[in-house]
Order: C-alpha cells, then sequence, then structure tokens
C-alpha cells in the first residue's frame, strides 16, 4: 500500500481541546502522516491560524443566499480551509441530508478546490437485516468516485458506542468499498475508518490493507489519545 495515513479529529459540537491551538499541539502536522481537524465553525480561523490542516464539517454547496443558519464551501475556501465534510451520519440523521445532498456538496467541494471527506456507513438496523453492503453502495454510487475525495466508512452502530468494528469486519468492508471504485481511481482514494477509534484498537485498525486513517470523535477531543493514535500512525 502506498497510500499516506490520514488522522482526521471531529470535534463535532464540542469547544477545542486544551491546549489544541498552543505549542505543543497533537493537532499540527506530523512527519510522515497527514493530520487534519474538523472543529466547529467558529474556531476554523484560530484553528488555521495555529497552522492546522483545517476543514468545515459541514458546506452549503450554493455560495451564498437566504439558507439561515448554514455556511457556504465558497466560505469554508475563503477563511483558508483546504478540506470539508460531506454526510456524516449525525448530518444525515439530524438534518435530513439525502444521499443527492451529500453529493452535491461533494461535487461543489471539488468545483471550488477543496478536498471532501465524505462519510457513508449503515445503522444497526440494516447490519442485522443484511444490508451493511447494499446500504454503502447506494451511498456511493451518488459520488463523484473518479474524483480526487476521501471516504470515511462510519458504521453508524460503532460511533461513540464504544463498540468499534473488528479489524476483520472493518477490512472486509473497506476492501468492499474499493472494489466498487472504478479503476483509475481504486489506489488512490483513501478509505478512513471511524467508529470508536483509540489508542487501544489504532494499531490493529490502520495495519489493515485498506484502512487508509481515521475519522476520530470522542478520543480526538482527548489531546493526549490523539497524540498517542498520531504517533502510532506514524511508526507503521
Ligand atoms: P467516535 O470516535 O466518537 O466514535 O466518533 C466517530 C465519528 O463520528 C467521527 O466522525
Amino acid at each position: 500500500m502506498n497510500r499516506t495515513l490520514l488522522i482526521a479529529a471531529n470535534w463535532k459540537m464540542n469547544s477545542p481541546p486544551e491546549g489544541a491551538f498552543s505549542k505543543g499541539s497533537p493537532y499540527v502536522p506530523y512527519e510522515g502522516i497527514d493530520v487534519l481537524v474538523f472543529p466547529t465553525f467558529l474556531y476554523l480561523k484560530q484553528s488555521l491560524d495555529a497552522g492546522i490542516c483545517t476543514g468545515g464539517q459541514y458546506g452549503h454547496p450554493d455560495s451564498h443566499g437566504a439558507h439561515t443558519g448554514d455556511i457556504s464551501i465558497a466560505m469554508l475556501k475563503e477563511i483558508g480551509c483546504t478540506h470539508v465534510l460531506c454526510g456524516h451520519s449525525e448530518r444525515r440523521q439530524g438534518h435530513g441530508e439525502t444521499n443527492e445532498d451529500v453529493s452535491r456538496q461533494a461535487q461543489a467541494a471539488l468545483d471550488l478546490g477543496l478536498h471532501p471527506v465524505i462519510c457513508i456507513g449503515e445503522t444497526a438496523k440494516q447490519r442485522e437485516a443484511g444490508e451493511a453492503e447494499s446500504t454503502v453502495h447506494t451511498q456511493l454510487s451518488a459520488l463523484p468516485l473518479h474524483s480526487d475525495i476521501t471516504i470515511a466508512y462510519e458504521p453508524i452502530w460503532a460511533i461513540g458506542t464504544g463498540n468499534t468494528a473488528t479489524p476483520e469486519l472493518a477490512q472486509t468492508m473497506h476492501a468492499f468499498i474499493r472494489s466498487l471504485l472504478p479503476d483509475q481511481s481504486r489506489e488512490k482514494i483513501r478509505i478512513l475508518y471511524g467508529g470508536s477509534m483509540k489508542p487501544e484498537n489504532a494499531e490493529e485498525l490502520l495495519l489493515k490493507e485498506d484502512i487508509d486513517g481515521g475519522l476520530i470523535g470522542g478520543a480526538s477531543l482527548k489531546p493526549d489519545e490523539f497524540a498517542t493514535i498520531v504517533s502510532i500512525a506514524s511508526s507503521l
């Protein structure tokens, strides 16, 4: 595998962890791997000023207009962001984002030169019904898969629950996802795993062939734990 590992922190609707923007921050670029942070909109500027590779947790595909409460991908670009998260399950569930909405966001990001990190993943119910693969297949089919994007496989049953997917299950899903990518981008697109990744399980997950990094929620809010995961990733 010659894909550089990417360790991304999704702080969700939380304040930045203590020391995140100070000297010695574990969120700044690290040798040998890519490190990326998704803070709330309020902290994008501070994050960028601290030298952190920064993305928005969401961006509206229209550049401006009557969308109360939203921020556009164009605005993320204007402030200096290089990345945007698209279709996190908490946005799909809490804000009714559809596969088509997510695809529009990803395409708008690409048009503006921002890199979309696009989340897919099944619910526990879908997995129990044997629909995990068909669910991610449907989510993927809407996406601009020929482009320079990152995919994050985040099984919803593993998010914030402590129930991490086993490395074997995650690898099986990642390999399945990769098999659905077009020939030209199959080996280039990074597929991150997200769902209760922590220092205790990061190494065995990241060692899997088709797992190219992590999208980390809870553990990314603890600077020590995040630093440990970054250091594990850079040692692999
Ligand atoms: P946790 O790491 O808290 O399970 O969250 C994963 C996630 O949703 C990252 O986007």
